[in-house]
């Protein structure tokens, strides 16, 4: 069983010929509101291709008690995610405001409302001690992530930890006792770079090296996702595997990192070895690219499978 610990939003989403810069101005037909939150759409990519559908992925978080709140829990339960320790709380709902431009990047501000109210507490022994992988990302508050890993390291518990967005800890005994309880860190390749800098192993824009310091000096395996070239896993031994990724032209890249990570998690709960979940998690993520929000081309399990035998 999955347990992923972390935030829950809804998206406001304006699409754009491109993004504004500070100062300016931009105009977009419309906005759409979807389903996201980087905790959120782990836990839904990890359901969608579970096997058996019947409440592998359990998601622990905190929603406000508003229309935004209900229908984000209700998307949750309708996606097979068990949903018994998600809080609501006074604070509104999270709510996540993206601008996406015309080749399918986005820039993401979120205002993070009841996912600050997370606590360590809010997820019981008694869940996390059936869970085979832990998933955390940086949406919710660091001491209680920091907290949570530290109990699922001492269960026995792999802990996938998703360091995004970078936390501005800027001090490296911080990151570093963060690193210590990972088992796998995910990051792309700027989130690489600014870790890597910030624990004073500054690698340029090489983020292999980066990736490399970090798993060499603090223990966990490190997949650095490259968009379009795939993604790269180093250990801490300094092997290497490298998946690549099928060519897509993206409609919305929102999600696909999320997508990865679900989809990792769901693999590595099933046994699979790093190289082959790597592989179902980039074949994974290029298709949530296709579709528009987070959420919306995550695949099931049947049309993932379909995609990979095509190879
Ligand atoms: O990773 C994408 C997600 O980041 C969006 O769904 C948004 O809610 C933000 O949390
Ligand atoms: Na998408």
């Amino acid at each position: 069983m999955i347990i992923i610990f972390g935030s829950i939003n809804m998206d406001l989403v304006a699409r754009v010929q491109r993004i504004a810069r500070p100062g300016e101005t931009v105009l977009s037909r419309r906005a759409d509101s979807f389903f996201g939150g980087k905790g959120a759409n782990q836990a839904v990519a990890a359901a969608r291709i579970s096997r058996g559908g019947g409440m592998e992925v359990a998601m622990t978080g905190a929603v406000g008690n508003d229309p935004f709140g209900i229908a984000c829990l209700k998307n949750l339960e309708e996606n097979g995610v068990d949903v018994s320790t998600i809080r609501v709380t006074d604070e509104p709902t999270g709510c996540a405001f993206i601008t996406v431009d015309e080749t399918g990047e986005n820039a993401i501000t979120v205002a993070s409302g009841a996912n600050m109210a997370l606590r360590s507490s809010d997820l019981p022994e008694s869940l996390l001690s059936k869970a085979s992988v832990l998933v955390l990302q940086m949406e919710v508050p660091i001491a209680d992530n920091l907290d949570v890993a530290a109990r699922a390291r001492r269960a026995g518990v792999k802990v996938v930890w998703n360091f995004a967005p970078v936390p501005a800890v800027g001090e490296r005994s911080t990151m570093s006792e963060l690193l210590a309880v990972t088992d796998v860190l995910v990051v792309n390749e700027h989130e690489a770079l600014s870790i890597a800098g910030i624990v004073g192993e500054p690698a340029g824009d090489d983020f292999l090296k980066a990736g490399s310091a970090i798993a060499r000096s603090f223990g966990p395996t490190c997949i650095v996702t490259a968009g379009a070239r795939g993604a790269y896993a180093i250990a801490p031994d300094g092997a290497q595997t490298h998946v690549t990724a099928r060519p897509i032209t993206p409609v919305d890249t929102t999600g696909a990192g999320d997508t990865f990570v679900g989809v990792l998690a769901n693999g590595l709960d099933e046994g699979l070895e790093i190289g082959r979940a790597m592989e179902r998690a980039c074949a994974a993520a290029s298709l949530s690219c296709l579709t528009a929000g987070a959420q919306a081309g995550m695949p099931l399990r049947e049309a993932l499978d379909r995609h990979l035998a095509q190879d």
